[in-house]
C-alpha cells in the first residue's frame, strides 16, 4: 500500500460537522477547518487528518509533500450537466433578451429539439472530441467528479451512442476525473410523436432497459414539466428504473409546481433538480426524505427566471446541492465554483452550505457515501487551491486558484 503525506496546508477544510449532520441545517463551524492541516492517505482511502505538528508516527510514508500557501478541500462535484451536444443556441439567447420566453421558443420548434437536430448531424468521434474539450476546460476549475446526461439524440440508437461515449470518457479519464452517466432520453418529445406516453413507450423505456442491462448508465433522469413529461411518464420511468436497479433523478418543479419534488421523494430519487417553483408540500416531502435538492443557479440567471428559494429549503432541513446544469439552452456556462460564488449572497447561504452544496451534498445527489469530505474512510479525492484561506476562493469571483493534483499529472485531460 502506497502512503502519501500532504502537510503544512494553511487550512484543511474537513467538513466533519457537515458529515455528522448529513449535510442538513448547517452552520459555518460545520466546515471543521483544521489550520496548519495535514492528511495521510493511500490510493484507496484517507487514513488520517489533523494538524501538521501532530502527525502520528505509525504510518510508513512513501511520498511526502508540503503545501504552504495552499488550502485543501474535498473535490468539487458537478452532479448535473448536459455537456454532450452539437451546435449552439446563441440565437435563442438573443431572442430571450428580446422578450421571447424559453417555453415559447421551444413551442416554435427551437429549444431542446433544435439541439437534437444539431447533435444528430455529428458522428461518434465528433461528439466524443467535443465532450473531451468541454471536460478538459471543466477539469481546470477544481472539479473532480462530473455527471453527464444524454438527451440530445432522442432516438434509441442515438441515446445509446451517447451513453457509450460517456462510458468511454469514464474509462479514459479515471481516476483523474470520475464521470457518471445519466440516461435522459425523456428530455423532450421529438416532433414525430404526438403524445409523451408514446415516446416513453417507444424510446425512453427500451433505452433504459438496454443501457441498464449493458451496465452503461448510473442514473436515469426525466424532464417532469408541463409541455414535456407527465406524472404517468415519471411513474413509468421510476418503476422501470426500480426494477432494473437504476437510481432516479428528476428535473422537478422548474417552470411550474407540478408536485415534482413530492414525486421525487416518493420514488426515492437520489435528487430533485431545479425546484424554482417547488411548493411548501414539496419542500416538506424532501425534508423527510433522502432525496437531495439540487439547485442550478446558472439556469435561473441565464433564463431570467430568478432563483430557487434556497433559504426555505435549507431551513426546512432539506439536503441541498448546487450544480451547473451546463447545456446549450438554459445555462451555457460550466464553472460550478463561480456559479456557487455568485449565487450564495442571493440564496443567503452560509459558507458551510455553499461548500457542502458542491462537495458532500453533491456526492449525495450521486448516491456516493464516501465522497465530499476529508475524513478517515473517505476517498482521497481533493481540490487544492493556492490561496491564503478558503474564504478567498469564493470571495474573489472569477479568479482561478485551483492547482492540479500531481498524482494525476501523467493523465492528460
Ligand atoms: O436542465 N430542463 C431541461 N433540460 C435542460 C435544458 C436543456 C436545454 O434547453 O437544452 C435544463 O435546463
Ligand atoms: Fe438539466
Amino acid at each position: 500500500m502506497t502512503l502519501h503525506l500532504w502537510k503544512n496546508f494553511e487550512q484543511v477544510v474537513s467538513l466533519q460537522g457537515v458529515v455528522s449532520k448529513d449535510g442538513r441545517k448547517l452552520i459555518p463551524s460545520d466546515l471543521s477547518i483544521i489550520p496548519n492541516g495535514a492528511v495521510i492517505f493511500s490510493d484507496e482511502a484517507i487514513l488520517w487528518v489533523g494538524k501538521s505538528n501532530n502527525i502520528p508516527k505509525q504510518f510508513d510514508i512513501d511520498y511526502s509533500d508540503s503545501f504552504h500557501g495552499h488550502v485543501l478541500l474535498p473535490e468539487i462535484i458537478d452532479s448535473h450537466t448536459h455537456l454532450i451536444f452539437g451546435g449552439d443556441r446563441a440565437h435563442e439567447y438573443a431572442q430571450r433578451l428580446n422578450g421571447v420566453d424559453y417555453q415559447e421558443i421551444a413551442k416554435q420548434g427551437g429549444g431542446i429539439n433544435y439541439t437534437v437536430s444539431e447533435t444528430n448531424k455529428l458522428t461518434y468521434d465528433e461528439l466524443f472530441s467535443i465532450a473531451e474539450r468541454r471536460m478538459h476546460k471543466i477539469s481546470q476549475y477544481g472539479i473532480g467528479s462530473l455527471e453527464i446526461k444524454t438527451g440530445y439524440s432522442l432516438n434509441i440508437d442515438g441515446e445509446i451512442q451517447l451513453c457509450r461515449i460517456i462510458h468511454k470518457l469514464k474509462e479514459k479519464y479515471s481516476p483523474r476525473l470520475r464521470i457518471f452517466c445519466t440516461l435522459m432520453a425523456a428530455h423532450a418529445i421529438p416532433p414525430n410523436y404526438n403524445h409523451s406516453a408514446d415516446y416513453i413507450q417507444a424510446v425512453a423505456i427500451p433505452c433504459l432497459e438496454m443501457t441498464a442491462k449493458e451496465g452503461l448508465i448510473d442514473f436515469v433522469d426525466i424532464f417532469h414539466e408541463r409541455g414535456y413529461f407527465t406524472d404517468e411518464d415519471l411513474e413509468k420511468i421510476a418503476s422501470t428504473a426500480a426494477r432494473l436497479g437504476v437510481a432516479l433523478k428528476v428535473h422537478a418543479d422548474e417552470f411550474n409546481d407540478n408536485h415534482g419534488a413530492f414525486f421525487a421523494a416518493h420514488f426515492n430519487a437520489v435528487s430533485a433538480d431545479h425546484l424554482l417553483k417547488v411548493s411548501n408540500a414539496g419542500i416538506n416531502a424532501l425534508a423527510q426524505s433522502k432525496t437531495v435538492a439540487t439547485l442550478l443557479p446558472g439556469t435561473g440567471l441565464f433564463l431570467g427566471k430568478g432563483m430557487a428559494n434556497a433559504r426555505q429549503l435549507l431551513d426546512a432541513g432539506v439536503k441541498v446541492a448546487l450544480a451547473s446544469d451546463y447545456n446549450p439552452g438554459s445555462c451555457h456556462y460550466d464553472n460550478l465554483l463561480f456559479l456557487a460564488s455568485i449565487a450564495a449572497p442571493s440564496y443567503k447561504m452560509n459558507l458551510a452550505e455553499l461548500w457542502a452544496g458542491i462537495t458532500f451534498n453533491a456526492a449525495g445527489a450521486l448516491g456516493l457515501m464516501t465522497s465530499g469530505a476529508i475524513l478517515p474512510g473517505f476517498l482521497p479525492r481533493f481540490s487544492i487551491f493556492k490561496t491564503k484561506s478558503f474564504e478567498h476562493i469564493t470571495y474573489t469571483w472569477g479568479e482561478n486558484t485551483f492547482v492540479q493534483d500531481k498524482r494525476y499529472s501523467e493523465t492528460k485531460v
